[in-house]
């Protein structure tokens, strides 16, 4: 077991499979984003290397993310090759939807268990003002696809912009009252090159409660109350599925924390908003041993920082939210 100096299990890891993406969402890159070369990205066998050794050390719940990552490379040997690793348990995925219409099935097949499909708005136009490159029917089939394929229960992610997609936000809840979907709604997160959107036009959790409470109609605690990894959850009367309130930057969850992350550069961060980073590939690249990589994780795991200090103002300078993948 990977234990911390402040005694979290940290068992949970997030893997970023590429800093690529096909869409440019407002919040996350420059639409003229430039992206690392390949070489210095782990590749298939250092990556499988690393989520072994990860497996042994008492990681059993594993997401992939990006970037976009169905824009990776042999994705489905990949899912499979991961799934197959004595001692994964869980496997899943944040993805944009883009190209899940093709992949949902093939990915279920080998192995994939369920997905996190971005959708910030139901109007076509303002998906394509938030994501810049996005066609909003992509999206939607890819999540009826992903549903078909069985990959849920389906979560959805919207992060909230003021002057994009606050507005839209009770459109995006009524979809629970139709589909047995979770709904999570994100407080919008500052990132290296902070830009004015990410620090002025941040929407509160509350706020956007308020908003579908006064637009829709009331809401009730689900799941006894209990977070659901980041998530507070409620329930619209007499919908289907839930509504998921990340609150990242009003009430941080980080004592619960279970998380690491590998970014695609091969790097272990400890936190998704503080720098601190333990590179892994170049000692592997190196001829590093089982025992030696093992060793940088379970102390990088033991110094992981105890939360962010986003309410303090510090912001994460060293990477942009396509690099480290949420
Ligand atoms: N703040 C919060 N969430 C973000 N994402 C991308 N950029 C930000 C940001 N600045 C989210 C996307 C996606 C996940 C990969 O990260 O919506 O769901
Ligand atoms: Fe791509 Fe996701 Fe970033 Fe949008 S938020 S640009 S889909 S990585």
């Amino acid at each position: 077991m990977a234990i911390d100096r402040f005694g979290r299990d940290i068992h949970y890891l997030r893997i970023s499979l590429t800093d690529h993406c096909n869409l440019r969402c407002v919040y996350c890159m420059p639409e003229d984003m430039t992206f690392r070369p390949s070489a210095e990205l782990m590749q298939d066998d250092e990556l499988l290397r690393l989520v072994a050794l990860c497996a042994e050390l008492g990681f059993y719940k594993i997401r992939l993310t990006g970037g976009e990552p169905t824009v990776r490379l042999n994705l489905v040997e990949l899912v499979s090759a991961i799934r197959h690793t004595p001692g994964i348990q869980s496997l899943s995925m944040t993805t944009n939807g883009v190209l899940l219409e093709r992949l949902a099935q093939p990915l279920a097949q080998a192995g994939l268990q369920r997905v996190n499909v971005s959708l910030d708005t139901l109007n076509p136009d303002q998906f394509k003002r938030l994501t810049r490159w996005g066609k909003l029917e992509q999206v939607w089939d890819g999540i009826l696809a992903a549903e078909a394929a069985g990959l849920t229960p389906i979560k959805i992610n919207a992060v909230v912009v003021r002057g994009y997609n606050e507005a839209e936000v009770s459109g995006l809840a009524r979809l629970t009252l139709e589909h047995p979907w979770q709904v999570r709604f994100i407080e919008m997160m500052p990132f290296a090159g902070a830009t004015d959107l990410q620090l002025r036009q941040m929407v509160t959790a509350e706020e956007i409660l308020e908003r579908i409470r006064t637009e829709v109609g009331p809401v009730e605690v689900a799941n006894d109350g209990e977070l659901d990894g980041e998530a507070r959850l409620f329930r619209l009367a007499g919908a289907q599925g839930e509504l998921g309130f990340i609150s990242s930057v009003t009430q941080p969850f980080c004592a619960a924390c279970t998380r690491a992350r590998l970014t695609a550069d091969g790097r272990l961060r400890l936190c998704l908003l503080r720098e601190g980073e333990v590179d892994l590939l170049t000692p592997l690249r190196a001829g590093a041993s089982q025992a030696e990589l093992r060793q940088l994780i379970l102390d990088g795991i033991w110094y992981k920082p105890w939360g962010h200090g986003l309410a303090e103002g510090v912001i994460p300078l060293n990477r942009v939210m396509s690099e480290i993948g949420g």
